[in-house]
């Protein structure tokens, strides 16, 4: 039978109301007891993402590389790195994937290769001014005899964004040294990205992470533009010399003409860590579809910043023909049971500073971190509840807390090196997962595990929680099934009351979410609780606590 025309069309939008599971590979399941996670470990854990009911995973990047920045430095776009598996690992993985009906979303590095990459490589041994170098971007230094970087650009990782070679010159890299940026005024360079998004569309890919969208086109007019004083508006209309210049979505126009060469049209989800105003360009139909929303993340938890950031992310959805991105965690962060349990920040006036709290204070002072398992719950099933795509982080699942306390020594994330210490870094959340109470590495493999787990991992492991109707675990499974089957046309209706402690939403056909930010339990509305964050006290919805309510 052929399908309707809505059928189709709902084949189309697949990714516009999807829960999306990130993988990150190296710490998902490891199948050879090397103590790193693989694709034979994803593959064997299919059962498991089946049953937790999301309808994508997004894999962090599993291609060859040295690990300077945990795979965002790739030596081969086009290839599995050894130690995760091959290629015929990534097809098997993908059929078992799509078997159970779930899409897979590749994650693409397109600012920066890694240092060992074959064409950085082939410019260190070429000449200034060569065609292999001009796939990069060199300069020379400033300075009598150049000693000096060509410009002040500064990393994102910490100190100057320009590494001096042996002849020479200085090469750009936003983020680490062996992540030399593309100059994606090049031809070939735009061209090679093109094999690739089709390379693994053709493998069965469908969709694309965009990793660090907003940097890839840069003003390198000479003299290199400095950078503008920290609070110049420069970051809010394209004119910064190096982030979210308007140029950047020729590149995306392109990339969609081949996502919409197949059927259906590939998707496409940023990360571009802009203002809010200036996001709807990334998401647009004609660019890449969707870009992350990282405001609700961002945000501390109080209904009036939650409520906030809810209703600008619809309207801005609306006005634009996206759908909206939620997300509380993933690889880059510090998980959302760890941030609530610390004191509300103010004064988060950019991202940039927002960025540097969450991945620099997991620790102190003390986290309440009972409390903050408890609103990362209700936070959860409030952003299950909303219109629009979620995505959701290997881990929160089970209720994990970023990992606060790993050995200086054993720390891998290039921003802690970098900064001398400075920033924590990002490995706190990047621990392997517990699969069992017990064993080497809690079932992650046969070995102890690439970074340390702690000992509260065996209670809080898979096995511990699946059959416990009070676990988070369980929660989660029942918040995706409801989710899958109550999921209708991407609207809400607030539902006012509540003193501006509470945010209470209906969907169409009879699914509300309630939300209780104050401190006193409010009443439900009639109906039936399906599921709740926390058991209710005497019928009432307690503090901290969501709760979904059918019918009526
Ligand atoms: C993105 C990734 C992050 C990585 C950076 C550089 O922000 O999410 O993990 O370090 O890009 O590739
Ligand atoms: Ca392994």
């Amino acid at each position: 039978m052929e399908p309707t025309a809505a059928q189709e069309s709902q084949a189309a939008g697949w990714w516009r109301q999807a829960a999306v599971y990130q993988v990150y590979p190296r710490s998902f399941a490891d199948s050879n007891g090397d103590g790193l996670g693989d694709l034979k470990g994803v593959v064997s854990r299919v059962p498991y993402l089946a049953q937790l009911g999301i309808d994508a995973v997004w894999l962090s990047p599993f291609y060859p590389s040295a690990l300077a920045d945990g795979g965002y430095d790739v030596d081969d776009y086009r290839d599995v790195d050894p130690q995760l598996g091959t290629l015929a690992d990534f097809d098997e993985m993908a059929a078992r994937l799509h078997e159970r009906g779930i899409k897979i979303i590749v994650d693409i590095v397109p600012n920066h290769t890694s240092s060992r990459h074959a064409w950085f490589l082939e410019a260190l041994a070429a000449p200034k001014g060569s065609p292999a170098r001009s796939r990069y971007i060199f300069r020379d230094g400033l300075g009598p005899d150049g000693a000096l970087p060509p410009s002040d650009w500064t990393s994102m990782f910490g100190g100057p964004a320009w590494t001096r070679v042996p002849d020479g010159q200085w090469y750009l890299h936003l983020f680490a040294a062996e992540q030399p940026d593309l100059n994606w005024e090049n031809r070939e360079v735009r061209d090679d990205f093109l094999t690739t998004l089709r390379f693994w569309s053709d493998r069965g890919a469908d969709g694309f992470r965009v990793d660090v969208a907003h940097g890839l086109a840069k003003n390198l007019a000479e003299p290199l533009e400095p950078l503008p004083a920290r609070h110049h508006p420069a970051g809010l209309n394209g004119t910064h010399p190096l982030w979210d210049r308007d140029e950047v979505h020729d590149i995306y126009a392109e990339w969609r003409q081949v996502f919409n060469e197949y059927d259906p049209p590939r998707a496409g989800v940023a990360e571009a860590w802009v203002h809010p105003s200036r996001r709807p360009r990334y998401a647009s139909p004609a660019g890449l579809g969707q870009a992350f929303n990282f405001d609700l993340l961002e945000a501390n938890w109080r209904a009036g910043e939650f409520l906030r950031v809810i209703t600008d992310g619809l309207a801005e959805a609306q006005r634009n023909g996206a759908s909206t991105t939620w997300v509380l965690s993933n690889h880059d962060v510090v998980r959302h049971a760890s941030r609530y349990a610390l004191p509300a920040q103010d004064h988060l006036e950019s991202t940039e500073n927002a960025k540097g709290w969450l991945l620099s204070n997991g620790t102190s002072p003390e986290p309440d971190l009972k409390l903050g398992l408890r609103r990362a719950r209700a936070a959860t099933l409030l952003m299950l509840a909303l219109p629009g795509s979620a995505y959701l982080y290997q881990g929160e699942e089970l209720g994990l807390y970023e990992v606060a306390d790993i050995p200086a020594e054993l720390i891998q994330d290039p921003s802690f090196l970098r900064s001398g210490g400075a920033e924590k870094g990002r490995d706190g959340c990047r621990v392997p997962l517990p699969w069992s109470p017990d064993g080497a590495s809690f079932g992650f493999g046969a070995s102890a595990a690439h970074l340390p787990q702690p000992a509260w991992f065996g209670p809080l492991s898979v096995q511990a929680q699946e059959h416990d109707p009070a676990s988070t675990l369980v929660m989660y499974r029942q918040a995706l099934g409801w989710r899958r089957r109550l999921r209708t046309a991407e609207r809400l209706e607030w539902v006012p009351g509540g003193h501006g402690q509470v945010l209470h939403f209906a969907r169409p056909g009879g699914w509300q979410s309630v939300t209780n930010f104050g401190s006193e339990a409010v009443p439900l509305p009639p109906g039936t609780v399906v599921v709740a964050s926390a058991p209710l006290k005497e019928g009432l919805l307690p503090a901290d606590t969501t709760a979904w309510v059918l019918g009526s």
